[in-house]
């Protein structure tokens, strides 16, 4: 296979060399960083080569991208989004900003139950416009392969196309995606007003989306929103073990609004992940770290509904594979940029700039079953980086926000400038 592309004479690159597991303790602190480094990307889309700039050799003719004062790493995995939805709620924003409570406007019936009227009255080409917009600036800023959760729909036709969505996306647009069922993010109208159960929709999940879900190849993984004023320990571990019955790896919104006991399920039913972790204690994060399951930290949700934020430090101290993720979604976190994201891990959540990296590439990819494909610069990896326009990654925190992508690549394409490219 010939080289098509070198990044050349980069002032780091972070490879994460390492084993294929997800990273804990200690291990989330080495980055395994090259200095005057370059990276040889083939016509396949892979890494060729990686390794100290003077012992470039490689075969033909290829292009020289001049890195001279730049930092390359593993582009990011954005491990839990709610990214197909219609609508926004701003309107909520403003309502909370001057006060008014998440948890309330939920029980009101409004927050998830606004997005799934706007999102029920919504074909598959405008989830699919809409979606698309969202991803193009988070491949500005540097992240190249999604999770997508549905949950908008609460009903079969539209989780399916929640998901149908997400699954085009990635034919159409080339982008590396998984998606998750998250039937189970809230009870429907009808179960509120009294017209039906929720067992009766607990049921309708377990006997009817979740078997369609994987009868039409639409989800890779279910997830439960088990939580104070959502699915209850009982129920979610009900669509969970059936999740499980029908193949589909368990990722679980636990902990995040108190501590519900979502968190032990995760570690009972051996899931991939739990997610928030707000209100964890010794025992959770002893369960989680012997289940090894990942603790998948979203502090952009805790910033911006006014919560605390994840004990990150405690989970890495105990033990637990930490990834960072934006939860990005219409209501409680709408970031896009996981870079920021990543930083406010540091702030909220006391991880250091290191540990950050590799939860929000390596760790995050593990949890998708992808750490043979992204999160490491290693050969026959994808090319999918990462080149940050200073030599100092911690930057990304010190300057958390800023516009520090200077190239990035998914499967060796360039994926920062698709609007320009369109354009000209
Ligand atoms: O992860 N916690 C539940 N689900 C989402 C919020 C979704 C919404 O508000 O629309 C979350 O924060
Ligand atoms: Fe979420």
């Amino acid at each position: 296979m010939s080289v098509a592309f070198v990044l050349h004479r980069a002032a780091k690159v972070l490879t994460l060399a390492g084993p294929q597991r997800p990273r804990r303790g200690r291990e989330m602190s080495d980055l395994c960083i090259l200095e005057d480094a370059s990276v040889a990307v083939d016509e396949d889309g892979r890494i060729a080569w990686v390794g100290s700039a003077h012992n470039l050799d490689v075969p033909g003719d290829p292009e020289i991208v001049d890195c001279r004062g730049k930092t390359i790493l593993p582009a990011f995995v954005d491990a839990h989004t709610h990214l197909v939805y219609a609508g926004d709620r701003k309107d909520e924003l403003e309502m909370r900003l001057s006060g008014a409570d998440y948890e309330a406007i939920f029980a009101a019936g409004g927050g998830i139950l606004a997005s799934v009227r706007a999102t029920r009255s919504a074909d598959e080409d405008a989830l699919v416009t809409a979606t698309r917009s969202r991803i193009r600036r988070m491949l500005r800023a540097g992240t190249t392969t999604f999770e997508i959760k549905s949950g908008y729909g609460l009903e079969p036709a539209t989780e399916l196309r929640q998901l149908a969505a997400a699954r085009r996306l990635a034919r159409e647009d080339g982008l590396r995606i998984r998606t998750t069922c998250l039937a189970a993010h809230a009870f429907p109208e009808d179960v509120r007003d009294g017209r039906r159960t929720a067992d009766d929709f607990v049921s309708e999940i377990c006997e009817t989306i979740l078997p369609a879900a994987v009868r039409e190849g639409l989800a890779d993984y279910a997830d439960v929103f088990c939580d104070r004023g959502a699915f209850s320990v009982e129920q979610a571990r009900r669509v969970l073990a059936r999740a499980k019955e029908l193949g589909l790896g368990l990722r679980v919104h636990a902990n995040e609004l108190g501590p519900t006991g979502g968190a032990r399920l995760a570690a009972e039913l051996g899931a991939l992940t739990a997610d928030h972790l707000l209100f964890v204690d010794d025992d959770d994060r002893r369960a989680l770290a012997r289940a090894g399951v990942t603790a998948v930290l979203l502090p952009g949700t805790s910033l911006v509904l006014g919560k605390p934020f994840a004990d990150g430090r405690a989970l890495i101290e105990a033990g637990v594979p930490v990834a960072v993720a934006t939860d990005s979604n219409p209501g409680s976190c709408a970031l896009e940029n996981l870079g920021l994201v990543l930083a406010l891990a540091c702030y909220g959540n006391r991880l250091s700039p290191a540990e950050a990296i590799v939860a929000a590439t390596h760790n995050a990819a593990c949890t998708l079953g992808l750490a043979h494909e992204v999160g490491r610069v290693e050969p026959t990896m994808a090319a999918d980086l990462l080149v940050l326009d200073t030599d100092d990654p911690r930057d990304l925190v010190y300057h958390a926000g800023s516009p520090l992508a200077w190239a990035v690549y998914c499967r060796g394409r360039r994926v920062d400038r698709l609007d320009e490219a369109a354009k000209s």
